[in-house]
């Protein structure tokens, strides 16, 4: 256990930075275990900050400080400046402008929290969000601190031939007799430490180019394990889409000579965004048919895009401090998710959108670690990039969005790219801008941001046939929230039809005569009506069309009504969550029989009403897939929200699968036939479409788990001609077990072993088999030769999918399976507390189980409690998980 607690950091105390620092001039000499860093900093008092008299703080962390000067004179340790763990501090530092000079060592290959400079197989790379750069060298370490960057890079030859900054490169040349090289690169838009980067290693690269909407060049290249350029040609692809997308869509243009991309192996997160040269996950760009699934390819086209996106959104203009956060992640999430419906299905997209939202988001906001989209305090800000941050900050902009219209939202965005271009920016300054274009007062919209929680619907519909007449009445409840009891009711756009018999939409009138022609009604106070006039017949309800604001809605809705929306629904994004809702509700009521020890028939209504949809030619593939996809586990769990018994609802889910399949037997065989591959792989999105609904078919007819339908399964897996189908049924024959698992297991195992990125699948699909030896089997694969605890990428497809992906395993009631991943989660804390910390929010749902799993779960969590020196990360989570 620590013993000493934490500081939390609040936005209430914000104050300018007390210097500024104008420019920095870099020199760094690569060495494995000893880097040199030599740091030249222009610095100034802040005018806008009453900096008289103050000392100079410099953020440091596991440096060694070799040389420090001030304009030249050496500084005395004691008398001018002191040191500690995490910084240095110039005692009196002159009235005006001076130089700062420090010489520092750092050791890349001991760096296994993979934040600062870093040796990630054999290259150096930099990661430097959030606070990583005070790892590299003393800095002001915070966002609203810009300096333009001039860097020289200097390295063995053999060992990294190529050498990459930010900005633009300026020379470059030999050392030492051609031993030794280096590069110089200057960035000359001024940006926070958090975007500095530096690469130096052995790469294979693509290159390419771009002309920008006002006809400059620029260079774009990718940088690859060498080998593997033949995999970064998708990743190119998307970015000169997005590239092309952000000019036409949001009139931004890029605004640099070059642009580079690295993937690297060892990353703690996706991606990252640094000015001019965006650092990878190799996961994340490394694509090709047979090595990678339509999913990834879909991920790979929305992560590029994203940290594209970033260079307006994020990197122009930038973050006040990290409690805005949201303001680049949100902001930028909402542009990619655009981008990704654009190039793609913008209805799919945004299903997927919603359903990541409602399986991540959701829980964490009715969970422990609750925090509202700014947060208002923190202990450690890697806990913070959070759903909430990123999906529900992108949420917040479609409403906004919505509330404003397209026109004032797009005049908006213009203006807040002209007004704020160069600064480090707040919440508060972007929505004036909105406020500003659209006439429309904003102060209540601003709620969202504040309080944490995800609001609650309450809603009901009376249709009054004499007077031709529907009241819909509407109650918003706000959950009470760790910390936050009492909250004011926040404006929610509601968009919502009403649907006539004749399957088509009646028009909206309020009994005041207004006419709502966009069919959002704005929901502000804490309970409100709307009546709606001129109804001939009674309407079905179709509310929160395209999930128009971030809730959960309950209204009373007859299996009857469900069956009409899923057939008639002129919103298919509502359509789609019809099906959904009578999914789950099925499902609810099956576990509910399980749990009194009945059997229960119910299924067959909802099998019958789906069979019309996926029957219905008009819909795509894509769309149809999802509607075939049952709701998950984890979703029953959340709809159950007590009392939680994952077996019951494994075997609810099995049972409803296998009665959907049997019922639908003819359809589905007859579906899986004619959406087999035809002509080669192509991974766009309408053949990705065909496999997706060939493969949810097979999901199902497995379920069956007849001989005939395993043996489907087998020949899928052994006749796929790409990744998706491959994964696809390697992860339905591991879930199977027996003979079909270990055959399909050793043969992907035996063609995949030296692929270190595809060898991952067969780590995930061990992990999330619902078999009972698996938590066995996931202890074993710990010490497998190809699993690397330093390596999240292993660390999540082996434990974090057992850990997120596999509910009855994980939720096994004899605490095995909270045991395995807690014992991970403080060895990983030892040396990368990121990783441990994100991996130890599994748990965060365990006040939702049933009294055993409960206190299986909370002894698993105590134990990492008590873990002899807990870093901040797992200290600021765990320590909320067992608050009462
Ligand atoms: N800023 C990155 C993004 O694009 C995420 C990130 C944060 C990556 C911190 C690494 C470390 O979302
Ligand atoms: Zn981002």
């Amino acid at each position: 256990m620590r013993t000493d607690t934490p500081r939390a950091i609040r936005l209430k105390d914000y104050r300018p930075p007390a210097f500024l620092i104008d420019h920095v001039d870099l020199d760094v000499a690569l060495e494995p275990a000893r880097t040199r860093v030599r740091a030249r900093l222009t610095v100034r008092p802040n005018p806008g900050a009453a900096a008289d008299m103050e000392p100079l703080r410099l953020d440091g962390e596991h440096l060694e400080l070799d040389l420090i000067r001030l304009d030249g004179k050496d500084l005395r340790l004691g008398t001018d400046y002191d040191i500690s763990d995490v910084g240095l501090t110039i005692k009196a530092p002159p009235r005006g402008a001076f130089r700062l000079e420090t010489v520092t060592y750092i050791d890349p290959d001991a760096n296994k929290a993979l934040q600062g400079l870093y040796r990630s197989r054999g290259v150096y790379c930099t990661q430097c969000e959030a606070q990583g750069y005070r790892r590299i060298t003393y800095f002001v370490d915070r966002p609203d601190v810009l300096s333009t960057y001039r860097v020289r890079i200097e390295a063995d030859v053999e060992q990294a031939p190529v050498l990459l900054s930010n900005g633009n490169p300026v020379e470059r040349g030999t050392l030492d007799r051609g031993r030794r090289h280096y590069a110089i690169w200057h960035d000359p838009h001024p940006k926070p430490c958090y975007l500095f980067a530096l690469v130096g290693g052995r790469f294979g690269s693509i290159a390419s180019s771009f002309e920008t909407m006002s006809g400059r060049k620029v260079d774009l290249g990718v940088y690859v394990e060498p080998g593997l350029e033949a995999r970064a040609h998708w990743a190119m692809d998307s970015l000169k889409r997005a590239m092309r997308w952000d000019e036409q869509r949001f009139g931004r243009e890029y605004d640099l000579d070059v642009f580079n991309i690295v993937a690297v192996s060892d990353f703690n997160l996706g991606a990252m965004e640094n000015k001019g040269l965006n650092i990878f996950n190799d996961r994340l760009i490394l694509a090709s048919p047979d090595t990678a699934t339509d999913m990834m390819f879909e991920a790979i086209e929305s992560v590029v895009a994203h940290e594209y996106f970033h260079n307006w959104t994020g990197n122009r203009i930038t973050c006040r401090d990290w409690f805005q956060l949201c303001l680049k992640e949100g902001l930028t999430v909402f542009r990619d998710q655009e981008f990704s419906g654009d190039e793609r299905s913008a209805t799919v997209q945004r299903i997927t959108d919603v359903r990541q939202l409602r399986a991540h988001q959701f829980p964490e906001d009715a969970g422990p670690m609750a925090h509202p989209v700014r947060p208002s305090s923190y202990i450690e800000i890697n806990n913070f990039y959070t759903a909430t941050v990123y999906e529900k900050g992108a949420e917040l902009v479609r409403m906004l969005r919505t509330l404003v219209g397209a026109t004032a939202f797009r005049a908006g965005m213009d203006l807040y790219f002209t007004r704020h271009d160069g600064d480090a920016a707040t919440i508060e300054q972007f929505l004036d801008c909105f406020a500003l274009t659209s006439g429309r007062d904003l102060t209540q919209f601003m709620t969202w941001y504040e309080q944490a929680g995800t609001p609650q619907l309450v809603c009901s519909l009376a249709y009054d046939a004499r007077a031709r007449r529907a009241e819909f009445a509407v109650e918003q409840v706000l959950p009470p929230t760790p910390g936050e009891t009492r909250k004011r009711p926040q404006h929610i756009p509601v968009k919502i039809g009403l649907v006539g018999p004749d399957g088509r939409d009646m028009p909206l009138r309020l009994d005041n005569g207004e006419a709502i022609d966009d069919g959002v009604i704005h929901v502000t106070r804490r309970r409100q009506h709307f009546t709606f006039t001129g109804l001939t017949a009674r309407p079905v309800a179709s509310l929160l069309r395209g999930f128009s604001a971030p809730v959960n809605l309950t209204i009373d809705r007859t299996d009857r009504d469900l069956e009409f929306l899923m057939a008639n629904d002129s919103d298919l994004f509502n359509r789609w969550q019809a099906a959904n809702s009578y999914a789950t509700r099925t499902l609810v009521q099956i576990v509910a029989a399980l749990k009194e020890g009945r059997r229960s028939s119910r299924g067959a209504a909802y099998a019958r009403a789906l069979g019309a949809s996926i029957r219905d030619d008009k819909l795509e593939p894509a769309y149809r897939a999802e509607l075939l996809k049952l709701p998950t586990q984890s979703d029953i769990a959340r709809e159950i929200g007590r009392d939680v018994d994952t077996d019951h609802i494994h075997r609810a889910h099995r049972q409803l699968s296998r009665l959907v399949a049997t019922t639908l037997a003819a359809e589905l065989a007859q579906l899986y036939k004619s959406m087999s591959n035809k002509g080669a792989f192509s991974p766009d999105a309408k053949s990705a479409g065909r496999r997706a609904l060939r493969n949810a078919v097979l999901t199902l007819l497995v379920q069956r788990g007849e001989p005939k339908d395993i043996a489907l399964a087998v020949k899928h897996f052994e006749s796929a001609t790409n990744m998706t189908d491959e994964a696809h049924a390697l992860f339905l024959l591991a879930a199977a077990g027996g003979r079909v698992r270990d055959a399909a297991l050793e043969r992907f195992y035996e063609r995949w072993r030296h692929d270190h990125l595809v060898i991952d699948t067969w780590f995930a699909a061990q992990a999330i088999s619902p078999q009972s030896d698996t938590v066995d089997r996931v202890r074993a694969l710990t010490t497998h030769p190809l699993f690397s605890i330093t390596t999240p990428n292993k660390v999540r497809a082996l434990v974090g999918n057992f850990a997120t992906m596999n509910p009855v395993q994980f939720n096994r009631p004899d605490g095995t399976g909270y045991q395995l991943v807690a014992e991970q989660v403080l060895a990983i804390d030892r040396f990368n507390p990121q990783v441990a910390a994100r991996l130890l929010n599994c748990y965060r749902s365990w006040r939702a189980l049933e009294p055993t799993r409960r206190r299986a779960a909370r002894k698993a969590l105590a134990r990492v409690a008590a873990g002899p020196h807990l870093s901040r990360d797992v200290y600021e989570i765990v320590s909320r998980m067992l608050d009462t």
